[in-house]
């Protein structure tokens, strides 16, 4: 059984246990525990309905002289499989995490939000309100910001699968803030990759941000000026990037790492300041990363068959690298999941194949 199976087992007997998990005080609130939970579209203290999303139910609140938001679990959770019934859970024990680390350590997790009340046999959790945007501009400012979080969240035991721009906010101080924690899994940073353990060395922060966000936003720079365009801002956040592992790296020796995580950041730190070596380099690099996170991307669209223009966009992209041959085809970061055992014609019609399916499965909008 894997490592994932192990936690989602664990969750899944929780959850059948009928135990509650609370984070924050209900009783600091300007609403009371019973107005809350009957909270719908037309209770006063509603601003706003922000969404429905498949999980939960979210809203922003006006009380006691400021903004909240509530997300209240929704009586079925529409994303099916284990990870999706047990998204909830698995926030309201983050936000427990992240009250007990901003206690030790505030300023390591500002760029956290705090939790004024979470229950999961309730179903609530109340956040007060970010005033905040999804990000336009990624400057260097706002990069940093993030990998400082993420460096914090990393060394604490925790991972960030889904750093999408939906999960991503930015104040108008320009500092960033994460806020959902859905698929956020605890792990040992001392001696695993990620919360999949050993088994896949693919995932790790940077690429996670890259992949949800990074990409497509460079992948729209190409599109609106040019390549030349996007590179320059990829150079800019690889060189956060190199930074912000540089420091992940001493900070797994000073801690007595066990050598294969220590070898393994040492690899990419290592990949990463070759590629900033020379624009011909940093082509290279850009090449082989976004490669394989619009691989990545269509596999989760596909697989949760939410598929846009993008992901044709980038299996286009994908089919056109591979057609073309080259570094591509032998190349570690670009391939995984079994995709660097086959050969290039294999791997033009499974391509192929999977953007007749992306064709099938669109969905409106991004
Ligand atoms: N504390 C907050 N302050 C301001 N806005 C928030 C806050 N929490 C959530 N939001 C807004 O509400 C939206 C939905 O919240 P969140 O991402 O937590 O739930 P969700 O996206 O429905 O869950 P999932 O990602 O599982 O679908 C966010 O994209 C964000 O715009
Ligand atoms: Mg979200």
């Amino acid at each position: 059984m894997g490592h994932a199976d192990l936690r989602r087992n664990k969750q899944l007997e929780f959850l059948a246990s009928g135990n509650d998990i609370e984070a924050g005080d209900a009783s600091l609130l300007p609403i009371s525990l019973p107005e809350l939970l009957e909270v719908n579209e037309c209770s006063p203290c509603v601003e706003k309905r922000i969404g429905s999303g498949l999980t939960a139910d979210v809203f922003m609140l006006a009380a006691g002289g400021r903004r909240w938001n509530l997300k209240k679990k929704r009586a079925e959770i529409l994303v099916k499989n284990a990870d999706g019934q047990t998204s909830f859970l698995n926030e309201v024990q983050r936000r427990r995490d992240f009250e007990m680390l901003k206690k030790k350590n505030a300023s390591a997790y500002g760029g956290v939000v705090d939790t004024a009340y979470a229950s999961l046999k309730h179903g609530i959790i109340v956040s007060p309100w970010i005033e905040g945007a999804p990000v336009k501009i990624y400057t260097p400012e706002i990069i940093s910001d993030l990998f400082n979080t993420l460096f914090h969240i990393e060394t604490a035991g925790l991972f960030e699968y889904d750093l999408c721009p939906g999960n991503i906010l930015v104040q108008k101080d320009r500092t960033v803030k994460l806020f959902d924690f859905g698929y956020m899994y605890p792990f040992s940073p001392l001696s695993e990759y990620n919360a999949d353990g050993m088994e896949l060395p693919l995932f790790h922060p940077v690429e996670r941000f890259e992949t949800r966000s990074f990409m497509q936003y460079l992948m729209d720079i190409e599109d609106e000026k040019d390549r030349a365009a996007a590179l320059e801002e990829y150079r800019m956040e690889k060189e956060l990037a190199l930074e912000y592992y540089r420091r992940s790296l001493s900070w797994l020796r000073s801690n007595g790492a066990d050598q294969a995580i220590i070898n393994w950041k040492s690899d990419i730190v290592e990949l990463w300041g070759k590629g900033l070596k020379n624009t011909a380099e940093l082509e290279n690099l850009y090449a082989l990363e976004s490669l394989r996170s619009y691989i990545l991307d269509i596999h989760d669209d596909v697989g949760g068959r939410s598929c846009t223009a993008e992901t044709l966009k980038k299996a286009d992209r994908v089919i056109s690298a591979f057609e073309s041959g080259g570094a591509v085809l032998s190349s570690v970061p670009a391939l995984s999941w079994g995709d660097e055992n086959s050969g290039r014609a294999e791997l033009i019609h499974k391509y192929r194949r999977l953007r007749e399916k992306a064709v099938e499965y669109q969905i409106s909008g991004r």
